[in-house]
């Protein structure tokens, strides 16, 4: 009981500041094994995912995209075939072995350590800015959605791809035992529980699809649409600045 009591709140429990630490910290631990476990807890789908997410970005050849929240550089792949080689792609994270494992990837993306609340790269400077499985894991979502309209150029397109609850009561009530115990027991066959309780937790915690709509609208996005994955379980925005 004193032990419980004493114990350090786990990542998802905690907001602002000591979010933004646990989870960098959190990231930084899980490296290693990020790209095997996320193969395998999508069955390889999150590629599909990701080239369908920047299909909606209409990018043409030439054009410069930018990735915040990029981790092991997995969307360097759709944005660089979508922007050719004459186009140019940054990754952006504030994890530093996360970065060191996107350098490794044959993308030819640009990489810079930074946060995506206060993003390093220059305003209205890109056609579209691409976040995966990141918006979930900043602790100030406001801040970031306004960076992202900042740096784009008017015109310009954000996607995000993130987990999200299904719709069906009875498909949520299966993700919740599939999210809340295999997820966390593949993660243990690496030594990290922890880290995988966070994912069925923090979705948990996300806001709804609706709710990242809104935001994404107050934000100053238009044309705001989503589509579910997975049997709701992933769930893409676009819009538009
Ligand atoms: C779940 S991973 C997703 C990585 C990658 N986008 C992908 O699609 O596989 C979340 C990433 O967001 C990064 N991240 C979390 N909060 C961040 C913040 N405030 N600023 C920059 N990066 C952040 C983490 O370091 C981690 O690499």
């Amino acid at each position: 009981m004193l032990m419980a009591e004493n114990a350090a709140p786990r990542p998802w429990e905690v907001d602002g500041e000591e979010k933004r630490r646990r989870v960098r910290r959190m990231f930084a631990d899980i490296s290693p094994t990020y790209d095997l476990l996320n193969s395998a807890m999508s069955l390889r789908l999150h590629h599909r995912w990701r080239t369908d997410a920047v299909e909606g970005l209409r990018l043409l050849a030439g054009d410069v995209g930018a990735d915040l929240c990029c981790g092991t550089g997995d969307f360097g792949r759709p944005l660089r075939d979508a922007v050719s080689p004459s186009g140019r792609i940054v990754g952006v994270d504030f994890c530093m072995p996360m970065l060191q494992i996107a350098l490794k990837k044959p993308y030819a993306m640009g990489l810079s350590l930074g946060d995506a609340g206060a993003v390093p790269l220059r305003s209205s400077s890109f056609d579209a800015v691409t976040v995966g499985w990141g918006l979930r894991n900043v602790p100030d979502m406001g801040a970031a959605l306004s960076e992202i309209v900042r740096i784009l150029k008017p015109g310009g397109r954000f996607v995000c791809v993130d987990m999200a609850r299904p719709k069906s009561a009875l498909l949520r009530g299966l993700s919740h035992f599939v999210f809340n115990m295999a997820v966390p027991a593949m993660g243990s066959l690496f030594g990290k529980r922890e880290a995988y309780t966070y994912l069925p937790k923090s979705t948990d915690r996300f806001t709804t699809r609706e709710g990242l709509a809104e935001a994404m609208r107050g934000a100053g996005l238009k044309n705001v649409r989503y589509e579910d994955r997975f049997f709701g379980n992933i769930c893409t925005h676009w819009g538009e600045k």
